[in-house]
């Protein structure tokens, strides 16, 4: 991928483990060790967050490094399935069950017999099914419809939503004792937006994807698009950044991504930057323009850390490594440890 860099994960034993997801912040890395406790368990995990911040990535990982590994992760949407053959998907049905039931149906609980069972989009389970949810998870038996005989299974479920539970329980829309079975292991999925420092790592991966994909071949991304695709909110998270990516891609001309983004130009246009050509130059760029922006504050609200979406500790960091330092230090300003004037070189 030469031109624009090496933004992968550094920690080389997660990236084995963890070769979908990329991105190494805090909180990525919060959540994978999660990931990495819970899954040799065959504890229920309730995977909360965001549309588009990868709780079916995460889902799969759990199975993939899980002793289950080697049985059928069977998935299920709970949303996607007509509440009146949501039953029926899960439980399964004998012919003649029910009207239109002209053949026996083998329910989601007995494919995953085993494996894994993961339940999208769980708080959509109406509220009439979800006893029969609770008993099959407590005691791992369950009926066909339309059949007295039970079946015993041996089923991990994995859920997730992007709905909020407790105040669903609260409303009394969801049972109060399945939450609690179900949250036996909460994960949280940060939202891209607090987690920005994945953000050039992530277009770096897209971007080889689709190039690959479609045959192009990207060798620039300038700083003021990487810094327009590092400021932007990414309301739909991970999947609209791949998607803008697979629209840039397309777009692309002469091995020079354009920007996606609806609206280019950053808010604050007194921001200009050096000429850069490899995407630490770019993240070196952003770092300084967003440092001269804000006055060279790097903590509290108004601060460079807040605005990059990073820690100010990691900020900091960085800026050592990229030999960043305020060229007149003065008032109350935040000192950093005097390091070389403009070494370019960056090691993550
Ligand atoms: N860390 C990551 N690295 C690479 N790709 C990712 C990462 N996280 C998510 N993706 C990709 O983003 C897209 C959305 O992820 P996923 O379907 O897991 O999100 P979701 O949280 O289940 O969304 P929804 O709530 O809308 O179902 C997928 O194509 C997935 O491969
Ligand atoms: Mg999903």
């Amino acid at each position: 991928m030469g031109a624009y860099g090496n933004f992968g994960r550094s920690d080389q034993v997660s990236k084995r483990r963890f070769e979908q997801l990329i991105g190494n912040s805090t909180a990525l890395e919060a959540v994978l060790e999660q990931v990495e406790r819970v899954a040799p368990t065959d504890s229920t995990v309730l995977i909360q967050g965001e549309t588009g911040t990868g709780k079916e990535l995460i889902a799969r990982a759990i199975h993939t490094i899980s002793s289950r590994c080697g049985c059928p992760f069977v998935k299920l949407n709970c949303a996607a399935i007509p509440l009146d053959l949501l039953e029926s998907e899960l439980f399964g049905h004998e012919k003649g069950a029910f009207t239109g039931a002209i053949a026996q149906r083998i329910g989601r609980f007995e494919l995953a017999d085993k494996g894994t069972l993961f339940l999208d989009e769980v708080g959509d389970i109406p509220l009439a099914l979800q006893p029969k949810l609770l008993r099959v998870l407590q005691e791992q038996e369950f009926e066909r419809l339309g059949s007295t005989h039970t079946h015993h299974v041996n089923v991990r479920l994995v859920a997730a939503t992007n709905r909020n539970l407790t105040q669903m329980v609260r409303r009394g829309e969801f049972r109060s004792d399945l939450y609690y079975r179900l949250n036996v292991f909460p994960i949280s999925l940060p939202p891209l937006r607090s987690r920005r420092e994945d953000i050039p790592a992530l277009v770096a991966h897209f971007v080889d994807l689709f190039c690959r994909r479609m045959g192009k071949q990207i060798e620039h991304i300038s700083p003021e698009t990487l810094f327009a695709l590092c400021s932007y909110p990414w309301p739909g998270n991970i999947r609209e950044l791949q998607n803008l990516i697979e629209r840039a891609v397309i777009l692309s001309n002469f091995g020079v991504l354009p920007n996606p983004l609806p609206t280019a130009a950053p808010k604050d246009d007194a921001i200009i930057f050096p000429a850069a050509t490899t995407l630490r130059d770019s993240e070196r760029a952003l770092i300084l323009n967003t440092l001269e922006a804000v006055g060279w504050v790097i903590g509290g609200t108004k601060g460079a850390a807040a605005k990059l979406g990073l820690k100010r500790t990691t900020l900091i960091c960085k800026m050592q490594k990229l030999g960043i330092s305020r060229p007149h230090l003065g008032g109350s300003q935040e000192i950093i440890e005097p390091s070389p004037p403009e070494p370019v070189s960056l090691s993550q």
